[in-house]
């Protein structure tokens, strides 16, 4: 294959990244919570129930947001029901997945976690079988110093010191007719602003995150939802929220893997949106965008728990093309740093996740390693990226390089992050920052599979997609060259020498 370049400036810059577009998402789903995260019978348990072996794997990921309860169950949940002494917490049935929910996890345990991992916790609240009202108590039972009925309760069940949970989701997925309580955009709008208003009262500091479209191809109200809600939400609303699964469905790997360009497209498309009401408006408040949930779900749809405590629901199984999807996505929000501000995998185990337990057993998912290598690189200022090289037109998504690339410059290091999506040949790279020079490599992981799209881990053979370290990278003329192999992802951290 002809050389690609990726040409960088130091003075190009999009924005500083958001440690938060690395986050997770957890929702009481199947195995997610239970047997999941939570799971007091394991011998990997800690002194609260939580499995030491998840978290170890999750702090790998080193995620910053982690929202919670959901996710569709989020529209049912009645996050009394989840506090205050477990024996004396109700078992309900619920509707989103149609299981039996026991409550043993809670608000309190999640913020515990969230202690323990270093997450910043964001909290979604009922806004479809749920009031504004419950939403507001909810808002004083986590953030409010004691000395008033639901901040007194908080401290009563778990600390006097209050939660100061800052990121709120004014409710999820509202426009999708599957939405417990589902209504349309005027009628959200009105649900979601009386929520804002009550929510703020009760603290002024707290960010809030509209329900934005949750397709680009499903519904006809795409961006048309979106205008409505934030033009009557007005300067309520700090976010909206994006929402995209996506999959291999017609097995043509190539135009999978050109999913970028249609990534990318979702997001300008949102921000104009926001731009638009933001100027229709004359507000000097720019929303920003919320990825609250992203990642590859097309071949397990398990979704009905039939009755039953936490059932296996949606245990997708990742391959290499996978990974180099996920990759896409974490590409495509640094190179919109100035506009994604927070992003959530979903979810972080058992459940379309990275994670999977089996018992006492864990097993890492190909998907694990792309965040793996983007987190660990997450300070600094997101770069423009100009791709010079060979690319091919794929069926549905357009033309795009073989090369997938975003870059983060951090002082003096330069973190790129760079996709060879070709499955039969090498890609030949070269890393020029225009105006300095590269002078040696810090440290670098390639992840590969083998080259067979299909490769995947399992518990019998959990190393076939996986990283290793990466050290063959030549420097010339204070430019970088290397050669990635086919359907592979490089992380790199590089010397500047000003
Ligand atoms: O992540 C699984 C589900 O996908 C979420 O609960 C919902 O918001 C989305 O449809």
């Amino acid at each position: 294959m002809e050389l690609t370049t990726i040409y960088l400036h130091t003075r190009f810059q999009v924005d500083r990244v958001d440690p938060r577009i690395f986050g997770g998402f957890l929702e009481h789903i199947g195995r997610a919570v239970y047997e999941g995260v939570y799971e007091p019978d394991s011998r990997h348990a800690d002194e609260d129930g939580c499995r030491q072996d998840v978290m170890a794997a999750l702090k790998r990921q080193h995620m910053t947001a982690m929202r919670y309860p959901g996710g569709n169950f989020a529209s049912g949940y009645h996050w009394m029901d989840g506090v205050g002494p477990k024996d004396q917490r109700p078992t309900v049935r619920e509707l989103a997945w149609q299981s039996i929910e026991p409550n043993t996890f809670g608000t309190d345990e999640f913020i515990r976690l969230c202690r323990k991992m270093d997450w910043t916790p964001m909290l979604t609240v009922n806004l479809g079988t749920g009031t504004p009202e419950e939403a507001r108590n909810w808002v004083e039972y986590c953030n409010c110093p004691p000395g008033t009925k639901y901040a007194d309760m908080r401290a009563a069940h778990a600390q006097e010191t209050p939660y100061a949970v800052d990121l709120w989701c004014l409710g999820n997925e509202m426009d999708g007719p599957w939405q417990l309580g589902h209504v349309p955009a005027d009628q959200y709008a009105i649900r979601a602003q009386q929520a804002a208003k009550m929510m703020k009262d009760v603290d002024q500091s707290i960010e809030l995150v509209a329900c934005g479209s949750c397709s680009v191809d499903m519904f006809e109200t795409y961006m048309e939802w979106d205008r409505q809600v934030l033009d009557y939400l007005g300067d309520y609303a700090d976010y909206i929220s994006l929402h995209r699964y996506v999959g291999n469905r017609e097995n043509d790997t190539p135009d999978y893997l050109a999913i970028t360009n249609s990534i990318d497209r979702q997001i300008e498309e949102m921000d104009a949106v926001c731009r638009f009401v933001q100027a229709k408006r004359r507000s000097k408040k720019r929303v920003y965008l919320c990825f609250d949930e992203w990642n590859i779900w097309y071949k397990n749809h398990e979704t009905d728990g039939e009755g039953k405590f936490a059932p296996h629901l949606v245990e997708e199984i990742y391959n290499l093309e996978d990974a180099l999807v996920a990759a896409g996505f974490l590409n495509s929000f640094v190179r919109h740093a100035d506009s994604v501000k927070i992003a959530n995998i979903a979810q972080i185990v058992n459940v379309i996740a990275p994670l999977i337990t089996q018992g006492d057993d864990l097993l890492i998912q190909s998907i694990f390693y792309p965040l793996e290598m983007f987190a660990r690189r997450q300070n600094g200022i997101a770069l423009q990226t100009a791709v010079a090289g060979p690319g091919y037109d794929s069926t549905h998504n357009g033309r795009v390089t073989y090369i997938d690339t975003s870059a983060i410059l951090d002082e003096k290091t330069l973190h790129v992050f760079i996709s060879n999506r070709s499955m039969d040949e090498e890609a030949e790279v070269c890393i020029s920052l225009e105006d300095n020079a590269i002078s040696k490599l810090e440290n670098a992981e390639l992840l590969t599979g083998g080259g067979d799209p299909k490769a995947a881990n399992s518990f019998e053979n959990p190393d076939v997609v996986g990283t290793k370290s990466f050290t063959d990278v030549q420097f010339t003329n204070g430019k970088a060259r290397f050669i990635l192999p086919p359907l592979s992802v490089a992380a790199m951290s590089l010397k500047t020498i000003d």
